[in-house]
């Protein structure tokens, strides 16, 4: 992973561009990775924008065909990607650092970054996975209205090299992406789990129109959130919950 580096000083977005390389046919390695200085349409999930200050922070993008996956197992490429992102940081930040489900990186209860997964699935296989990941590095503010963003900067008050970081997140990916090839689920589903933000505390929820409390007891094998609340165990989806911090 990051062997193919393509550096890019400004585009709409790495997905977008990784995805039109693909699409125009270019035979590509699996590990290529797009990263960009500015992206001026950076896209987030559920349609929201991801917005980054031009220089200051990752937003890049990495190729993987992950065939041997079952299109019914995506999740697990989810899983995989969110703990090497981890361990990275982990390293330099510490205690505070979790993955908020699905595949968010938090320090305490703020948003350091996320991820955009763009799986193109033939019957039920995963040909061409785009990951996009973006993380708020150098950053020293935030603009009003970005709720609740931090940056390892207003952490840690240090600039870090984003090459060297780079390098150190496609390292910590392709050790778990290797264990995911050789069918290591367990290690895999186990590292996601124990760096789960909100995992075995009483949590207030909102589904609908509905706040209540429950607690967080694990991912099911399709990425469903499961909480326990009213005395048994429910699923969601991304759209169907909300995490609601008091
Ligand atoms: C989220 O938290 O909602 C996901 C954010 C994903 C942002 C990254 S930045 C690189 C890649 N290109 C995009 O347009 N989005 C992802």
């Amino acid at each position: 992973v990051g062997q193919n580096l393509l550096t890019l000083k400004e585009v709409d977005s790495t997905n977008n561009f990784l995805k039109n390389l693909l699409t125009n046919s270019k035979p590509l390695p699996e590990g290529t990775v797009i990263m960009a200085e500015h992206q001026y349409a950076g896209r987030g999930q559920q349609q929201n924008k991801w917005v980054s200050q031009p220089g200051k922070n990752l937003t890049f993008s990495i190729l993987f065909k992950p065939t041997f996956l079952n299109a019914v197992n995506q999740f697990d490429l989810t899983r995989t990607i969110s703990v090497g992102v981890y361990d990275t940081l982990r390293t330099l930040l510490g205690d505070g650092l979790k993955i908020k489900w699905p595949n968010d990186i938090y320090y305490n209860d703020r948003k350091l970054g996320g991820m955009l997964i763009e799986n193109m699935v033939q019957g039920n296989r995963i040909n061409n996975s785009v990951v996009g990941i973006g993380l708020n590095i150098n950053q020293g503010d935030f603009p009003e209205g970005i709720g609740n963003a931090t940056s390892v900067k207003q952490i840690l008050h240090k600039d870090y090299d984003l090459r060297l970081l780079l390098s150190e997140i496609c390292s910590h990916i392709e050790a778990y992406y290797l264990h995911l090839k050789a069918g290591k689920i367990d290690l895999i589903r186990s590292s996601y789990l124990s760096r789960l933000y909100w995992l075995n505390e009483e949590r207030t929820f909102r589904a609908g129109d509905e706040i209540f409390t429950g607690i967080i007891k694990g991912v099911a094998d399709n990425g469903l959130l499961q909480v326990y609340r009213d005395g048994l165990t429910a699923s969601y989806n991304l759209k169907e919950i909300e995490f609601l911090n008091k």
